[in-house]
């Protein structure tokens, strides 16, 4: 698949085939997100494979209840948690080196933007989570002190595709020299 293809037509899935995943394609996409670039090379990123369907559904029951991600996280065989080392991304000797302190939701981020579009590639569909309550799955899922859960997808094989929302026009966020001055 054309990169900028795979990038442009990648969509959210939240409707999934019980279909496993084979080991082959799982490792292809995990392998895949390990290429992706992060500050200083710290790799932060750490990832939790859930199979287990009462763990899947006791994920699931971490979004609220409107989330439309929600059913997708027991439907599909498989759940991707994407877990940071906390104070590593944009540390220097143990201190931040930005007023943004830790870039650990950054490189995460990357990370799993490139974990979708492999997935993609590969005919597999991934919704990007955000919105649940991180402290209970951090709790479900054993997670220590130094490491938070950042994001979570489901991964399976897509049993419908979805449209693509509206993107803003490139004129409403690209600008010219400098930032524009308030009408
Ligand atoms: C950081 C982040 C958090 C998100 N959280 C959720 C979520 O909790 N539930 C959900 O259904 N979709 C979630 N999404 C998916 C977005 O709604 C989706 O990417 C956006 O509407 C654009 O649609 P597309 O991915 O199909 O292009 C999230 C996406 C990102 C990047």
């Amino acid at each position: 698949m054309d990169l900028i293809e795979g990038i442009k037509g990648r969509r959210s899935i939240r409707k999934y085939k019980t279909d496993p995943v084979s080991e082959e394609a799982l490792q292809k996409v995990i392998e895949t997100m390990r290429w992706s670039p992060s500050w200083a090379n710290t790799q932060c990123w750490e990832l939790i494979l859930v199979r287990d369907p009462n763990v899947k559904s006791e994920l699931a029951n971490t979004l609220t209840a409107t989330n439309p991600a929600r059913s997708s996280m027991a439907e599909a065989p498989l759940v991707v948690v994407v877990c940071g080392k906390k104070g590593v991304s944009g540390f220097k000797k143990g201190e931040a080196a930005t007023v943004k302190g830790d870039w650990l939701m950054f490189d995460t981020g990357i990370a799993m933007q490139s974990l979708c579009l492999a997935a993609h590639a590969l005919g597999l569909g991934t919704v990007v989570v955000g919105l649940f309550d991180h402290r209970k799955a951090e709790e479900i899922l054993g997670v220590p002190q130094n490491v938070e859960v950042v994001t979570m997808t489901p991964l399976g094989y897509p049993a419908a595709q979805a449209g693509a929302p509206k993107r803003k026009e490139v004129s409403e966020f690209v600008f010219s020299e400098r930032y524009p001055k308030k009408q």
